[in-house]
């Protein structure tokens, strides 16, 4: 009650989180040499969402993992934390990757915490705003391919063979090393791993990361391990089609991929979990992303596709949610992609500075 300042601030000491290696650290297979070059990334909410789920059917548990709020606004900072930690303690000089664009922003700012150059590339005209302002923000050199993101990636990796870059794409195992805290975050904080996690899919690195997390928890804490509902958009669905897409295309640019590197491991991970990866519609992935919108929550487009195909399976009576506890991955926050609502956005009202017009507006047909 009258607890005196300097234990407060003693108290606050004691409470601070401090990012993911500070707290997981021992769990993960990162080298000695790993720095921790930190944003307090991680720590994110599991937001329950239960007029969704009762649209969606009712009777269960439906939960958002909301990997926006990650200090650059998606999950790959996870991921940045490590794999630009290691870069860092093993004095590379720079980092590069390929991207859609979270990617590119995550390596730009913890290069930039790290005081390392950072280079990325990125498919040309195909990146949404506000990740390309933050990979210029945050000082990183932004080079456009005039290609596909599978384009980009082919020559990210020619480079970082033949040049001392370090390659910070999910092709980078300590990536999925910080990226599987999200699965022990989830299984702390419910008490055991939920019956279904649903999740886009892209490059497919955090499938498999979340997998790696689920397994390593139950065998340490048993808390079980989840059914996994990998999502592709339509167009960009080569685990779906079982075939590489040579040119993908779909409004949910960060998940725009063909040839996914890490497409095995997905496939083999959905499979074991007993799970699927399926895939769903633009116009499926824009509607829900309205419909998270109406619930307070705005993502960007791809991050609405885990939902988008939760919703779709339940539909179609592939998958009884009755007494589940399901929690989606939303990957990325919608200050991402403002482009994307703006530009279906109605024209706005306009009034002059008057009382009485204002009323007539709103409040009077
Ligand atoms: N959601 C968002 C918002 C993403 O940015 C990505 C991938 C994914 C989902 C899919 O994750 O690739 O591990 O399967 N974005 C990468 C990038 C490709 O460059 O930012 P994945």
């Amino acid at each position: 009650m009258h607890t005196p300042r300097t234990n407060i601030a003693l108290e606050w000491g004691a409470m601070s989180y401090l990012g993911l290696i500070h707290r997981y650290g021992p769990l993960l297979d990162l080298p000695r040499h790993c720095l921790e070059i930190t944003l307090h990334e991680g720590n994110t909410p599991l937001i329950p969402i239960p007029r969704l789920a009762d649209e969606m059917g009712g009777s269960f548990d439906l939960y958002v993992k909301y990997e926006g709020l990650n200090p650059t606004g998606s999950f790959k900072d996870r991921g940045m934390t490590a794999a630009i930690g290691e870069a860092a303690g093993r004095k590379a000089q720079a980092v590069i990757c390929a991207s859609t664009g979270n990617t590119a922003a995550s390596a730009a700012a913890y290069a930039a915490r790290a005081g390392l150059r950072a280079i990325v590339l990125i498919p040309q005209g195909k990146v949404a705003t506000g990740k390309l302002a933050g990979a210029i923000a945050y000082g990183a050199q932004v080079v456009q391919v005039a290609g596909s993101f599978d384009d980009a990636l082919k020559l990210v990796v020619q480079l970082s063979e033949n040049y001392p870059l370090a390659l910070v794409n999910s092709i980078n195992p300590f990536r999925l090393e910080g990226q599987k805290t999200a699965a022990f975050e989830i299984c702390d904080t419910l008490g055991k791993a939920p019956d279904w996690l649903c999740l886009p899919v892209g490059n497919a690195g955090n499938i498999s990361a979340y997998w790696l997390g689920f397994q390593q928890y139950d065998r340490l804490k048993n808390t079980g391990a989840p059914h996994l509902l990998g999502v592709q958009a339509a167009g960009a669905a080569p685990l779906v089609q079982g075939h590489p897409i040579m040119e993908p295309e779909t409004i949910a640019t960060a998940i725009r991929i063909g040839r996914p590197a890490r497409g095995e491991e997905a496939l083999a991970a959905a499979d074991e979990s007993g799970g699927r990866i399926l895939a769903a519609t633009d116009a499926e992935i824009l509607a829900m992303q309205r419909r998270l919108a109406g619930e307070g929550i705005w993502v960007e487009p791809a991050s609405a596709a885990g939902l988008a195909g939760l919703a779709k399976e339940i539909r179609a009576g592939s998958l009884d949610p009755t007494g589940k506890q399901i929690v989606a991955v939303c990957t990325g926050h919608g200050l991402k992609d403002p482009d994307i609502i703006t530009s279906q956005m109605p024209k706005l009202a306009r009034v002059p500075i008057n009382l009485n017009a204002l009323e007539k507006l709103l409040l009077i047909d």
